[in-house]
């Protein structure tokens, strides 16, 4: 089976103000929805959400999106999924380090750095997105081990594993957290 994900760049509009600046990237995140769909033969129009705003699955799809200032992605599967995708952008508190990643996950991850930070949070945040929670699970969530693949292995409530695939892509990083037992090969598309 293949899952499909789709990277959609998003145009800058210059003095656009906050509200209309998320509604354009809410409205990226669903047209890079649309085209995963017409990619992997899923309905193209349909998709809810419930009250939480967790994705209703559709017809047997599931799906997820994400979308940053300059980058909207969305994936689509036949099992649980779910997507990140932040900009690798240095921060002022390196606090962030040890508040996301426990010392036993650094050295999975390797020396604390930008890079190794969005790497373990977009990991994180699409275990918690597959598993239709937020933020407030954060601490729920944690990178098991690295495959011998190169990919991170998360595990949510102590219930189950995922898989983590991820693409970098001009200048973000996107992952996409699938069951780990789930036999799929992830297809990234641009645009
Ligand atoms: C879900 C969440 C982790 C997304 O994080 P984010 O980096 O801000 O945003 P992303 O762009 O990556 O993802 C946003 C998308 O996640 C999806 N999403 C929202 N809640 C979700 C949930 N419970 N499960 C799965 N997906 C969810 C939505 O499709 C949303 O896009 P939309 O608002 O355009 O529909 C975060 O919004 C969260 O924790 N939400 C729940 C708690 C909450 O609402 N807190 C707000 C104040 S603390």
């Amino acid at each position: 089976m293949t899952v499909h994900a789709l990277l959609l760049p998003i145009v800058q509009v210059e003095d656009q103000s906050p509200g209309d600046r998320m509604g354009a990237q809410r409205a990226a995140a669903r047209e890079a929805l649309r085209r995963c769909a017409l990619i992997g033969g899923a309905p193209e129009h349909g998709w809810c959400q419930d009250k939480r705003s967790a994705p209703l699955p559709l017809e047997g799809f599931h799906w997820s999106i994400s979308h940053k200032r300059r980058l909207a992605a969305a994936v689509i599967a036949k099992v649980s999924v779910g997507i990140d995708v932040e900009e690798v952008k240095p921060r002022r508190n390196r606090m962030l380090f040890d508040e996301v990643g426990s010392e036993r996950e650094w050295n999975l991850l390797g020396e604390r750095s930008w890079p190794g930070f969005f790497e373990l949070w977009t990991a994180k945040e699409a275990t918690l997105k597959a598993n239709g929670v937020g933020i407030g699970k954060l601490a729920e969530c944690c990178v098991v081990k690295r495959g011998r693949d190169g990919r991170l292995v998360t595990e949510y409530a102590g219930e189950g594993l995922w898989r983590v695939e991820r693409i970098e892509h001009n200048g973000h990083v996107a992952a996409i957290a699938l069951p780990h037992d789930s036999v799929c090969d992830v297809e990234w598309h641009v645009g």
